[in-house]
């Protein structure tokens, strides 16, 4: 499996490459910034870009992807719970839009992505699952969470799909949707030891470490 974390525009957010030697066909997980750059990498891998993942629906997360999908025929994929969010900003109408839910199974090639929604952040916010990588959007960060004070956000439902997130297995590595924390990636122990919101037991100490209780 190929897996790329790309650093991509102003604001430290992180898109990533998917692909499948084999087939030579790749996904895009998030399309905020700098289609083109995410294009060069996919073709200096021989690989063409034939899907398109959004984790959420905010703006640095999505912005570019009717210029990426346009360039590339890509078919866009996003949770049916950000769809009206999604759908707004995507001009083309030969675009085609896939919505998703929890649990479906997308694949590149022979390679399977797991979708897990995730809300709190967005309420169509997912986690997606290649292999042992966990592309974790703006639900999980490197020792940090994505915020749930904006439009659609919700703490409690943040709480729940975090505990959902640490029932996978220890090894298991996270990819966050920002490069907030002191390494790009960690893994799901790794946060279980170190990150004070990943680390709750109870939503009652969760809530009140974020300050909303
Ligand atoms: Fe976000």
């Amino acid at each position: 499996m190929f897996f790329r974390q790309v650093h991509v525009g102003p604001m430290q957010n992180f898109s990533y490459i998917i692909g499948d030697k084999n087939s030579k066909e790749a996904v895009v997980v998030d399309a905020g910034w700098e289609a083109d750059k995410l294009i060069e990498i996919a073709k200096k891998e021989n690989l063409q870009i034939k899907k398109i993942i959004l984790t959420h629906s905010h703006y640095d997360h999505i912005q570019k992807v009717d210029e990426l999908a346009s360039k590339t025929n890509a078919e866009v994929y996003f949770h049916e719970d950000d769809y009206n969010e999604i759908k707004s900003i995507i001009k083309n109408p030969n675009i085609k839009i896939h919505k998703l839910k929890n649990n479906d199974e997308i694949y590149v090639g022979k390679i399977k992505i797991k979708v897990i929604h995730t809300p709190g952040h967005t309420p169509g916010a997912i986690c997606l699952l290649a292999g042992n990588k966990l592309i974790t959007g703006d639900t999980l960060f490197v020792n940090a969470i994505g915020r749930t004070d904006l439009a659609g956000g919700d703490s409690l439902k943040l709480f729940e799909s975090l505990q959902k997130l640490k029932k996978l297995d220890d090894k298991i590595e996270v990819y966050p949707g920002h490069d907030y924390g002191d390494i790009p990636f960690s893994t799901i122990g790794g946060e279980k030891k170190a990150n004070p919101y990943f680390k709750c037991e109870s939503k009652e100490q969760f809530l009140s470490l974020l300050g909303v209780f």
